[in-house]
């Protein structure tokens, strides 16, 4: 009997661990969760760029609202990854193909859209693999 009770503790406290690690993904931008100031940056354009995405469906342009050079001067979980030549290079591609986005016409804007998350997915590849299952999803 104490076996099954010391179980059920454990289940308890591995469910309640995990309700805790959700909040922490699905957290709002105001960064309560101590995560870092690129993580709250990302979910940002992530955000917008599923936005950008309904827009494009509907032949529409999304504005862009993120400050997008944050993704430079942003505190990073690791410091080093993000102070690379790497990143800044990649960081760059997706400056530019956002730029493009913004200039596109309706006739290139799926195309344009589709170039800015492979330009995030490029990234992702190279340096932070874990959300890529979330980058995929955003291509038309
Ligand atoms: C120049 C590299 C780079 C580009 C471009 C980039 N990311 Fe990121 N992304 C990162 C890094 C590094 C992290 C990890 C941040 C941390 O933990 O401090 C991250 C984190 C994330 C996260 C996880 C945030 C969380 O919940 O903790 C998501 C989602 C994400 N990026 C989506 C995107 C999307 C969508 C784009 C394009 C619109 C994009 N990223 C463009 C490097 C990049």
């Amino acid at each position: 009997m104490k076996k099954i009770y010391i179980t059920l503790t454990l289940v308890l406290i591995s469910l309640l661990a995990c309700t805790k690690v959700e909040k922490k993904v699905t957290g709002n931008f105001t960064n309560p969760n101590g995560e870092t100031e690129l993580a709250s940056f990302m979910k940002s354009i992530h955000d917008e760029t599923v936005l950008a995405k309904n827009a494009c469906i509907n032949g529409e342009k999304y504005t862009f609202k993120t400050k997008e050079q944050t993704l430079f001067t942003s505190d990073a979980a690791d410091p080093d990854k993000v102070a690379s030549e790497r990143y800044k290079i990649f960081g760059q591609a997706y400056l530019n193909a956002l730029n493009t986005y913004k200039k596109a016409s309706k006739t290139d804007l799926a195309d344009s859209y589709n170039q800015m998350v492979g330009a995030c997915e490029n990234c992702h590849q190279a340096l932070c693999p874990g959300p890529l299952v979330r980058v995929k999803k955003l291509y038309l």
